[in-house]
């Protein structure tokens, strides 16, 4: 499928569950000093997650342009951008975990027909101190969808000198498991909305012998190494914490922030692990490797990427 293809099916799948497809807004965000750009589909919701209601109703979704800054010494690897679009679909008080964890496992399994067995996932591991609990509800559904389609999900906690233990589940710290505009509990100030998080990964398999070439070889591989082998497409925010003075307290509704770069799934749904190789970026690779001759394939997507963010970002000037 092309980008324009998955971009539309998402649409249409959540739309034909009961939501507002709504633009994209500014990639210069309005009312939030927090960041020059928008960084993610939920940066121009926040609002309506603290209670405020949405015009369009409790279930939105979209495709959001966002700009990580962040991100930029990553580039050059086979999955970062600067510039990418954040598919989005939200529910503002209304469905939860059940709904979001079937409904996003049949549009990866049966709308992008992706083979379950190469499909992992993380959750929240919990932080005692914190009072926050670990997710195993989202374990539960994981392992029960996993199930019909008949795959045992074996969920574990994550360590590093374990690998993937035969897991499909995988437990993380905050580090990893937890989602708020400004990352983990402990950096999230007073007043600020976040919660536990559950992502999903494409695997490329093992054929590929991902891993063994890149610079992590020496370590055991999992769904989070940085080798390449494993793509993350997507996150389940379950967003119910509001950082207090005492701590975490219940946000007045339970809140789903999925977003999902739309050029991973379309280099996922494409079983290609480079994403500057999907039709997102061929075009523009083309015209860099015709005007620069032979470089390294870094530079290319360095080019690729920078350059294509620039663009974006004049036009939104
Ligand atoms: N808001 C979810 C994410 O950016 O991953």
């Amino acid at each position: 499928m092309t980008s324009d293809e998955i971009r539309k099916a998402y649409l249409d799948f959540f739309k034909g569950r009961g939501h507002v497809i709504v633009p994209s807004e500014s990639l210069v965000p309005e009312n939030d000093p927090t960041t020059l750009f928008t960084g993610s589909g939920m940066q121009p919701m926040l609002r309506y997650l603290l209670g405020e209601s949405h015009p369009s109703g409790k279930r939105i979704c979209d495709s959001q342009k966002c700009f990580r800054a962040q991100d930029i010494e990553e580039v050059g690897d086979n999955r970062h951008t600067t510039f990418f679009e954040m598919l989005g679909n939200w529910s503002l008080g209304d469905y939860f975990k059940k709904e979001q964890i079937s409904w996003m496992f049949e549009f990866l399994t049966k709308v992008l027909g992706l083979y379950p067995g190469n499909i992992y996932v993380s959750v929240f591991r919990g932080n005692e101190k914190l009072k926050l609990p670990r997710d195993d509800e989202s374990v539960g559904i994981w392992q029960e969808v996993f199930k019909e389609a008949g795959i045992k999900a074996k969920a574990v906690d994550f360590a590093e000198k374990n690998g993937m233990q035969g897991g499909r589940i995988f437990y993380y710290d905050e580090r990893k498991n937890w989602w708020s505009r400004t990352g983990t509990p402990e950096e999230m100030p007073l007043g600020e909305p976040g919660g536990p998080d559950s992502e999903m990964f494409w695997d490329f398999g093992d054929e590929l012998n991902i891993h063994e070439n890149s610079p992590y070889k020496d370590k055991l591989c999992h769904i989070n190494c940085d080798c390449g082998r494993f793509l993350e497409i997507g996150n389940n925010v379950f967003m119910e914490y509001l950082k207090t003075e005492s701590g975490f307290s219940l946000l007045p509704q339970k809140n789903v922030d999925f977003g999902g770069g739309l050029e991973r799934m379309v280099a996922a749904q494409n079983n290609q692990p480079d994403i500057f190789k999907t039709d997102v970026f061929n075009d523009l690779v083309s015209k860099i490797r015709e005007l620069a001759g032979e470089i390294e394939v870094s530079a290319v997507r360095v080019f690729a990427d920078h350059l294509r963010a620039a663009s974006v970002c004049l036009l939104s000037l």
